[in-house]
């Protein structure tokens, strides 16, 4: 295979071991949603994608498939695609099969083996495009590859999942700040948005009820026990999700179950009864709240697309 280049800028151990003992240092202890995604995390994150209840990836995927000509509309010949996130190939695949000629192919993700994975397979699927794997951790600010095989039309970031639920609303306006110094005039950004709705259907969402939420949430302690030197138990640790009104967004804690201390790399962690530790938030959006936040990062809030049911939205800006 002549059409796929790896750039491996992965965060080293040595950051998640600090991420995590500062983590569970403060008052409220808490650990970035980053780090759920292990070789496990990843696959219980696609059974989630796959639960009655989980009602995002279904709708996202209806809409982009209902939309993909117009999109491919906006984005015109050989678009260069760059993801954010690379996950399963699902969504991307079907851009790829509607874009005019797109050259080539950047996903962006910081689960390096997860990524080689569907950008192998990818390449062998796209013989005609180059693709372009990059560890990193996208947050962060960050330099693409140059790319300089073939002319390239228009730069695309695609943004899919609602991933850009996990930051709170001035990281996201950060983030899309950033996206938008790795464009041009006239390049667009294509965004998946969980919107505001009934918190019952939130509810559900993130506590369903084959429990692979629960599990999901609960394996992020598996990994620390797994990648570092501590001994969480996880009978003591119960999952607990909530719609927090006040804050438009889904929290997601581990919640222990008794008095306990839990050793972490040497050092001493005491939980008491109750106590938690906050493992994500996803924050929910209304079509013109998150409109107001691409403006205000120097994007024009070009085109949004919403399900009859008003669940997810998708927007298509474009760099001013
Ligand atoms: C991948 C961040 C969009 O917030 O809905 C799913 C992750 N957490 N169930 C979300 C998740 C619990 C998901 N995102």
């Amino acid at each position: 295979m002549n059409n796929l280049e790896c750039y491996n800028f992965q965060p080293k151990l040595s950051s998640f071991r600090e991420e995590i003992l500062q983590g569970l240092a403060q008052s409220q202890k808490a650990i970035a949603p980053k780090f759920f995604y292990d070789k496990r995390g990843s696959e219980l994150f696609d059974q989630i994608c796959e639960l009655e209840e989980y009602y995002p990836t279904r709708t996202e995927i209806h809409l982009l498939k209902t939309y993909c000509g117009e999109i491919a509309e906006l984005v015109g010949p050989q678009g260069l695609l760059i993801e954010y996130g690379s996950g399963s190939s699902y969504k991307v695949r079907i851009l790829l099969d509607t874009l005019q000629h797109p050259v080539g192919y950047m996903p962006i993700d910081i689960s390096f083996e997860h990524m080689l994975q569907a950008s192998a397979e990818l390449a062998q699927s796209y013989p005609n495009l180059d693709v372009m794997a990059v560890c990193a951790d996208y947050t962060q600010p960050l330099q693409l590859p140059s790319y300089g095989k073939k002319p390239v039309g228009k730069k695309l970031i695609f943004f899919p999942g609602s991933t850009i639920g996990n930051l709170d609303p001035i990281e996201a306006l950060h983030l899309l700040k950033q996206s938008a110094s790795l464009l041009e005039t006239g390049d667009g950004m294509l965004v998946g948005v969980d919107l505001k709705k009934d918190p019952a259907i939130l509810h559900a969402a993130y506590n369903d009820a084959l429990g692979v939420t629960a599990a999901f949430n609960l394996n992020l302690l598996l990994r620390i026990n797994n990648d570092l030197e501590a001994n969480f138990d996880l009978v003591n640790f119960r999952h607990w999700a909530f719609y927090n009104q006040d804050e438009s967004r889904i929290e997601m804690h581990l919640l222990s179950l008794k008095d306990q201390t839990v050793m972490v790399e040497k050092t001493p962690f005491n939980f008491r009864e109750g106590e938690t530790i906050h493992t994500e938030n996803s924050y929910k959006y209304s079509v013109e709240e998150f409109e107001a936040i691409a403006n205000q990062a120097g994007f024009q809030a070009a085109k949004v697309w919403t399900d009859a049911n008003h669940l997810f939205s998708i927007h298509y800006l474009r760099k001013r």
